[in-house]
């Protein structure tokens, strides 16, 4: 196992706050790195947010501010998304700070030294008061998108990335690194859109001013997704050699949305490679939510707002709804009945159920004391194998990136659990002096399981996880625990008095 992990979030544009969309995405990365905290790898989690660019210089026009007030504004509503949230980053970088002007200048320079960026002219359709160019094909009936109004055929002097050269050199880079670019379909289109022939790519601007300005070229401003994109090597000190970029680049995993997966697995590999810089490792492309069956949009005024989620459900709750919900990488439909009725039967019902219904009866047949279990009768093989096996198997399900069958497994430990209890029925052993022993082995085991699921879902309920770990009496914070060691059967202490109830998943009740 390697010892490092380096995970990245897109950065998200402060054009507007953080809807589901940025929480998903957020939550993911936020599971994968606290998972592999656990497993004693060393983390790096970096967030952001993506400042530059047209998107953020029209709506600060539009609300009579400069881009850099709005970006301030705005940034902290992203930078509260992680105590909101329980997100554990380690990192946050604004595309607006100095650190991040040298990281893009000095990689862009590497180019323009070598003969990969060049400068030649930009020519499309420009809307004068949008100050936008597009695409014959996005303009609507010969205007502008946007507004409505004509647009007009411009040039201007551009910086090209020469991206023509590095067709044959990113498609041999997924040929010999089949993970680099995940889920599998998303692969296949990525290698259907190289192979067609790529263009070289304009990056820069002279049209736009809220940006960073090409080394030696006045008038110049960095296109948007070269200056976005460099962030995940800003966030580890570059272009300074630092401890943290020597340890954690190539990064493991750029998670982002299917819409933006082009720009990760074509356009950054091919800026790294000519500056001489290793790619990624892997770019996983997640699916997207809507809303109720209709697409997200403010016109709709469907727009799911994390904070308001958090606030309502709690952060856990949340987060395991997005992660247990779809299979991710495909695309999903939110509505909050789905999220009650999920928290309801996977988590109180099931983990919540398990855990208080042990407890309960510890409490009354065993002063809430963990006795100490005697021989294993069949039943609690079957149960302890059952929880043994799922830790391997929730880990490479984890490593697939397959949040829904990971949780599925872990889930289906405590299912086992409360099956086991129902069949042993220590209801009835305590009736009869003879089976006291029995008794104490049959809770112990149920509250083994319990504390096994608990370890293991702690990455994706952080906040319900610490709660529960302590009811059991388990040693300091969970995410701190190492899953070889907290993993293995038999960690509960004995002699331990336990509560005779945790709150940790109270049903949902909801009209
Ligand atoms: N700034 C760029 C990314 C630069 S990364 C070097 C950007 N920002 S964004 O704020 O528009 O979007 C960020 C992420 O939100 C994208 O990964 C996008 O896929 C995701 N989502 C936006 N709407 C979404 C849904 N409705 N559902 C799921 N994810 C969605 O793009």
């Amino acid at each position: 196992m390697k010892d490092t992990f380096y995970v990245t979030t897109p950065i998200y544009y402060v054009n507007d706050v953080p809807h589901i969309g940025h929480a998903y995405t957020t939550i993911a990365c936020d599971a994968l790195a606290r998972w592999h905290r656990m497993k004693g790898q060393k983390v790096f989690f970096l967030t952001g947010t993506d400042e530059h660019g047209e998107k953020v210089h029209k709506s600060a026009a539009a609300q009579g501010i400069a881009p850099k007030e709005l970006a301030d504004r705005v940034v902290t509503r992203f930078q509260g998304l992680s105590p909101a949230l329980t997100i554990s980053n380690d990192g946050f970088i604004r595309t607006s700070e100095p650190r991040h002007y040298a990281a893009v200048q000095a990689i862009f320079r590497k180019s323009l030294a070598n003969g990969d960026i060049y400068l030649g002219e930009y020519e499309g359709w420009y809307c004068t008061p949008c100050e936008s160019y597009w695409t014959e094909l996005q303009l609507v009936d010969g205007a502008c998108p946007d507004c409505g109004r004509p647009a007009e055929k411009r040039k201007e002097p551009s910086y090209f990335f020469r991206l023509s050269k590095y067709q044959d050199a990113l498609l041999d880079h997924y040929a010999k690194n089949p993970k680099f670019i995940r889920p599998e379909s998303r692969r296949n289109e990525v290698i259907a859109f190289v192979e067609q022939g790529l263009n070289d790519l304009s990056v820069s601007r002279t049209s736009l001013s809220w940006g960073i300005p090409v080394p030696d070229a006045e008038g110049h401003v960095v296109y948007v997704w070269y200056d976005a994109l460099t962030n995940y090597l800003t966030g580890l000190g570059y272009p300074e050699a630092t401890e943290e970029l020597a340890a954690f680049w190539p990064a493991d995993l750029h998670m982002v949305g299917k819409d933006i997966l082009r720009f990760h697995a074509v356009y950054w590999p091919a800026f790294l490679l000519s500056g001489g810089i290793e790619p990624p490792r892997c770019v996983f492309a997640h699916g997207w939510w809507t809303v109720e069956g209709q697409k997200m949009s403010k016109s709709l005024g469907n727009v799911v707002d994390p904070y308001d989620m958090a606030a309502r459900y709690g952060p856990d709750a949340f987060r395991f709804f997005l992660l247990r919900e779809v299979p991710f990488g495909k695309d999903g439909d939110f509505s909050n009945k789905a999220l009650v009725d999920r928290i309801n039967s996977d988590l109180a019902n099931n983990l919540g159920n398990l855990l208080n219904r042990s407890l309960n009866m510890l409490g009354k047949y065993c002063d809430s004391v963990v006795p100490s279990p005697s021989a294993p009768a069949p039943s609690d093989d079957a149960l302890r194998g059952a929880a043994v096996e799922v830790v391997p198997a929730a880990d490479a399900a984890m490593e697939d990136v397959e949040f829904h069958k990971v949780l599925a497994a872990i889930l289906s430990v405590s299912d086992a659990a409360n099956r086991y209890l129902d069949a042993n029925a220590p209801w009835s052993m305590a009736k009869d002096p003879a089976s006291r022993d029995r008794l104490g082995t049959v809770l112990y085991n149920a509250l083994e399981a319990a504390r096994v699921s608990v370890l293991l879902l702690s990455p994706f309920i952080p906040t319900a996880a610490q709660r529960m770990w302590e009811a059991l009496d388990c040693p300091g914070r969970v995410e701190q625990a190492v899953l070889s060691e907290a993993g293995r059967w038999g960690g509960l202490r004995i002699g331990a008095t336990l509560p005779r109830s945790v709150i940790a998943f109270p049903r949902i009740e909801e009209p």
